[in-house]
């Protein structure tokens, strides 16, 4: 296991000029409520080199979807500063995609004019955004269910469609809150090679939020440990295992010596 911080590249070997790195120095985020302050972040910092597979992983409440909220720009911190490929973040982004825990697919539009939402949304050009949902479509599995509406799809293929339409605008940084949470155990293996081999097709830079710890040690390059409220980092752990990665990955040693010491680093949590 390599040692915390610092072990990976600014930029992974590979990264396409069309990734981005960020940067989450100091931030600090107070929520104003009726019952008084809610204090979620406490001076985070991490780093996802271009390139890079990050996971974030800490318990219910400790600030994660904070963190995606503000690394998407959709909410503003109390202190510290959020860069995307070195220039702040001050408000929503084009070259972020986001993927939510749930695909809040819109049930009237079909699978095509679903994943073309945000292209409209954002004035985009939507026949060479049809041609490339077309392609993305066709390499998450789903080309034939381009015309099918929501309630004729699984879970998982809907949550296919809510990843490829993160993707269609050939985001930079792709931001995913527990993308795979709803889904049944083996849907769930299943996504994670799927998404591994989308990151490491599309090239893009990848901030997953997780609770869980094997999901996190299958698809990461680096794993970031938050504590409970207010989020801090506990602890980074470099991923070193080979990939490709399968489902066998995650029956050998390695794996399992990685996945034992991130549920020490949870075990000292609960107990302090
Ligand atoms: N809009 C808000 N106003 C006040 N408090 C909030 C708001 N949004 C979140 N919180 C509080 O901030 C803390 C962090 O919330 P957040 O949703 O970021 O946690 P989380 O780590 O994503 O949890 P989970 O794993 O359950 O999704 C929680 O205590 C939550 O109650
Ligand atoms: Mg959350």
């Amino acid at each position: 296991m390599r040692a915390a911080s610092g072990g990976l590249p600014a930029t992974l070997p590979g990264a396409p000029p069309r990734a981005a790195s960020l940067s989450v120095r100091g931030l600090d985020l107070t929520y104003a409520s009726s019952r008084g302050p809610v204090h979620a972040l406490q001076r985070l910092s991490f780093e996802v080199p271009r390139g890079a597979f990050v996971s974030v992983l800490g318990p219910s409440g400790c600030g994660k979807s904070t963190l995606l909220k503000l690394a998407s720009g959709l909410l503003r911190p109390g202190a510290g500063q959020i860069e995307l490929s070195g220039s702040p973040v001050t408000g929503p982004r084009r070259e972020v995609g986001i993927v939510f825990q749930q695909p809040t697919l819109l049930p009237w539009k079909n699978v095509l004019e679903n994943v073309l939402v945000p292209v409209r949304a954002m004035r985009g050009d939507v026949p060479a955004a049809r041609e490339r949902a077309l392609e993305l479509l066709r390499m998450v599995k789903l080309d034939a269910f381009a015309r099918h509406h929501p309630h004729e799809l699984s879970g998982g293929m809907q949550q296919r469609v809510g990843i490829v339409r993160a993707l269609v605008h050939d985001p930079a940084l792709l931001l995913m809150d527990e993308p795979f949470a709803a889904l049944d155990a083996m849907t769930r293996e299943n996504m994670m090679v799927e998404l591994q081999r989308i990151w490491s097709t599309t090239g893009k830079s990848v901030l997953f939020i997780t609770h869980s710890i094997p999901e996190a040690v299958f698809l990461s390059d680096r794993v970031v440990v938050l504590s409970p409220r207010p989020g801090r980092v506990l602890q980074t752990m470099e991923i070193d295992l080979p990939r490709p990665r399968t489902l066998e990955t995650m029956g050998s040693p390695r794996f399992a010596a990685l996945a034992g010491a991130l549920r020490g680093t949870f075990a000292r949590m609960e107990e302090a």
